[in-house]
């Protein structure tokens, strides 16, 4: 058995790209966004998978992700999201990545060091609409399409910005696209071959208006809902499930405590089944007490605090002698993300439980999940365990 495995399927990966590509006109491209090792699934095999079932482009934050898919093999357009320091200028440059601009002093050194080495880097400049997050104000957008005209090893491709709100108040959406609409029009007058993206996966599912020429989509790829609901609803699959077994079961009698500052007491007499799999794996301890697992297609409560390594769910007393209850035993398989026969149990689910949100819950898995890949193009040399 495995202790910690996290099963990718990447079939599903393929048919969230077909799903999202569904909602984009013939010419809107798709960006896959692997960065935070895609979102915890593997960046390398999504990104294979999504570029085969049509995304034209990949996007990271850092310049070490970049690398990670240039030394994977992959030479598809990649965008680097994030800020580049001076120090790692010409390391990214050479590996053929675009990069994101906001400012002038950027553009300046970023261009110097492209045509030190003898290269034209394409550039997306980011433009601040309403997040207040990163990027240009929108009236100072003329200034940094005015220095970035003036570096020979620049080449301006793009200009994009970010939504704070399209997952949960659309209207403030709409403000930040007309911000961001008026911003760029005298850019794609005078610069017509530019292109411009916006959307991340809430505001392409939710809205065309936002797509523009290119929409960035991350947490829909994985099959995990931009709205925190169920993603059957928006036609995704979830591409990853979570799995451990039971390591060993143990009576406990009625009223005696369990693990860690004993922070559940058993109600009665009952057994509780070990699963070895904490917080050292990503599994939060805010979990401990909460939400279930499945173990043969049924639910099992987690009970007392999850520890870095382990964590408990009551299994109930001995089955009846009529076995009226599936009998757990050990090393039956425990199913803490994914199917089990009907029951199911999902990234939203986990979040709901501890107040965040499904990105959190697959890109806290630490490295010592082991990571499979299942789906059509696995035995053709994507895949990737580790
Ligand atoms: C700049 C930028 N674009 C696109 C995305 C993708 O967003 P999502 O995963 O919600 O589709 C992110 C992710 O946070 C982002 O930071």
């Amino acid at each position: 058995m495995i202790r910690a495995l996290a099963t990718v399927d990447l079939d599903a990966v393929r048919s969230n790209v077909r799903v999202l590509r569904s909602h984009l006109g013939p010419e809107v491209r798709l960006i896959a966004v692997v960065k935070a090792d895609g979102y915890g699934h593997g960046a390398l095999p999504v990104a294979r998978a999504a570029l085969a079932a049509g995304a034209a482009m990949l996007a990271v934050t850092t310049v070490e992700e970049a690398a990670a898919l240039r030394a994977g093999g992959i030479g598809a357009p990649l965008l680097i999201m994030g800020p580049v320091a001076d120090d790692q200028l010409a390391d990214a440059v050479a590996l053929g990545a675009e990069f994101t601009a906001w400012s002038a002093r950027f553009l300046r050194t970023l261009g110097r060091t492209a045509a030190e080495g003898g290269r034209t880097v394409p550039v997306h400049l980011k433009v601040d609409s309403g997040m207040r997050r990163l990027g240009v104000a929108p009236g100072e957008l003329p200034t940094l399409l005015d220095v970035a005209s003036l570096e020979p090893g620049v080449e301006l491709v793009a200009a994009m910005t970010h939504f704070a709100t399209a997952d949960d108040d659309p209207e403030f959406m709409a403000v930040q696209r007309a911000v961001f609409a008026e911003a760029i029009a005298p850019v794609r007058r005078a610069h017509p071959k530019v292109w411009f993206h916006a959307a991340n996966s809430a505001a392409t599912l939710r809205d065309p208006a936002t797509h523009f020429d290119a929409v960035r989509c991350g947490i829909a790829l994985y099959g995990l809902s931009p709205f925190q609901g169920d993603p059957a609803a928006c036609g995704l699959r979830p591409a990853l499930s979570l799995s451990s077994y039971v390591a060993a079961i143990q009576d406990v009698a009625g009223g005696e405590g369990v693990s860690y500052s004993l922070t559940w007491r058993a109600p009665r007499r009952t057994r509780v089944a070990l699963v070895p799999i904490g917080y050292g794996d990503g599994f939060f301890r805010a979990l401990s007490n909460r939400g279930d697992v499945l173990i043969r297609g049924r639910r099992y409560p987690r009970v007392g605090t999850v520890c870095m390594d382990q964590f408990l769910v009551d299994i109930g007393p001995e089955p009846r002698a009529d076995g009226a209850e599936p009998r757990v035993t050990v090393p039956d398989p425990v199913v803490l993300i994914g199917r089990d026969a009907d029951e199911r149990i999902t990234a939203e689910e986990l979040a709901k439980l501890i107040d965040t949100i499904n990105y959190e819950i697959t890109c806290s898995l630490t490295s010592r999940v082991r990571r499979t890949y299942v789906g059509d193009d696995v035995g053709k040399g994507t895949a990737d365990d580790g």
